[in-house]
């Protein structure tokens, strides 16, 4: 039957809220409770001897895949070329044969991401997909699917179904991890005890709205907004710039914050507010630096950090959101549940129709 809103204002509201049970239920579908192992379909390559994986999908599907390459690469040793579905399709890529294609999708029916997948399936690639429509065309092609337990996705503006990808590729970088041998059984655990945090984590960052609002009230006001984050935090940069444009209609764009230096630092003045994703870990000094540097020109910044690196990025920032700390491996996560928060709030102050932005569609079934 219809989908209701629950008594939430719109869609997209509701959906936020479901961050933690949809993170919670993707985990139960590939986590066996009793060894806390992640559990697989049969694949249609052999991890351990996998070559290359080649990644594609688009808009926020695509980048949830980049968060995947970051990890694939550090902790599963695995090579990844990652590329936008309308590009893979067209740049014929030399692909190494035996390379597992792995395509993402919430509907399942993007027009782009299925013609990048024919075309990886006509090069000889089997296909994995990570959708969260299992019955629809992607999944009908694909050799094996995974399944994003986000249940109905219906605000035009993706939320709970990216966090779902992520969960999911957090999983399958486990599992090809143990193949190849780059995690041990401690380490795995280690990983996998970090997952099973994260709905009662991503909860929390609910307790912050007070101050998220706050933080939208300064974002309403800009034309421009600059987004920084380095690492598996880029491409939650890249996420949190994406749907601040899709549902406010604030420009907005996502920086690596080492390149700010080499161009868009020429931009920053007390108009274009800087949102940065900085949670503690290996490269917290460096992107504090890199935050420092837009300060000192004048940048109004505004950063979602965690507990452990609070002290400090409040010293720098104008308006500091302190988000649970967690593994670092799972960071992209919370992170990502802050700056979908932020997109949200702001577009509730602009008053646009932030289930229903102007000429977007949920499902992009034109080429
Ligand atoms: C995200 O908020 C978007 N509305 C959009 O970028 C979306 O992620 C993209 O069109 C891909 O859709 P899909 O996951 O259904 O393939």
């Amino acid at each position: 039957g219809a989908v209701g809103k629950d008594g939430y204002r719109h869609y997209m509201e509701k959906e936020l809220h479901e961050h933690p049970l949809v993170i919670g239920q993707t985990l139960q579908r590939m986590i066996d409770p009793a060894t806390r192992k992640v559990v697989l379909p049969d694949m249609p390559v052999d991890l351990a001897t996998v070559p290359r994986a080649a990644i594609t999908a688009c808009g926020s599907a695509f980048y949830a895949g980049v968060v995947g390459r970051y990890w694939l690469e550090e902790i599963a040793r695995l090579p990844v070329d990652i590329d936008v579905a309308s590009e893979m399709r067209y740049r014929n890529p030399p692909l190494t044969p035996g390379s597992l294609g792995i395509l993402i999708s919430q509907s399942g029916e993007t027009a782009d991401t299925l013609a990048a997948m024919r075309s990886l399936k006509q090069a000889g690639l089997p296909i994995l997909s990570i959708l969260n429509a299992e019955h629809s065309s992607m999944a009908r092609e694909s050799d094996v699917v995974l399944g994003t337990v986000a249940g109905p996705e219906i605000s035009v503006a993706s939320t709970k179904a990216f966090t779902a990808q992520l969960t999911v590729l957090a999983c399958l970088t486990i599992a090809i991890a143990r193949a190849r041998g780059t995690l041990d059984a401690l380490g795995e655990e280690e990983l996998v005890t970090a997952l099973l945090d994260l709905p009662s984590k991503a909860a929390e960052v609910f307790t912050h709205g007070d101050a998220i609002r706050k933080m939208a009230t300064i974002v309403a006001e800009a034309r421009d907004v600059l987004y920084l984050g380095r690492g598996s935090g880029y491409p939650v940069a890249m996420e949190g710039a994406l749907k601040l444009k899709e549902i406010s209609y604030i420009h907005a764009e996502a920086y690596a914050a080492g390149e700010m230096k080499h161009g868009p630092i020429s931009l920053i003045d007390r108009t274009v507010p800087i949102v940065a994703t900085v949670p503690s870990g290996v490269l917290f000094d460096k992107t504090l630096s890199n935050l420092q540097e837009a300060r000192a020109r004048g940048g109004r910044l505004l950063a979602f950090t965690d507990d452990e690196g609070a002290e400090r990025v409040s010293a720098i920032a104008e308006q500091t959101i302190v988000l649970p700390k967690v593994h670092p491996f799972v960071t992209p996560l919370i992170q990502t549940i802050g700056v979908q928060i932020l997109a949200y709030e702001t577009a509730l102050l602009k008053g646009t129709d932030v289930d229903q932005p102007r000429n977007l569609a949920k499902s992009v079934t034109v080429e």
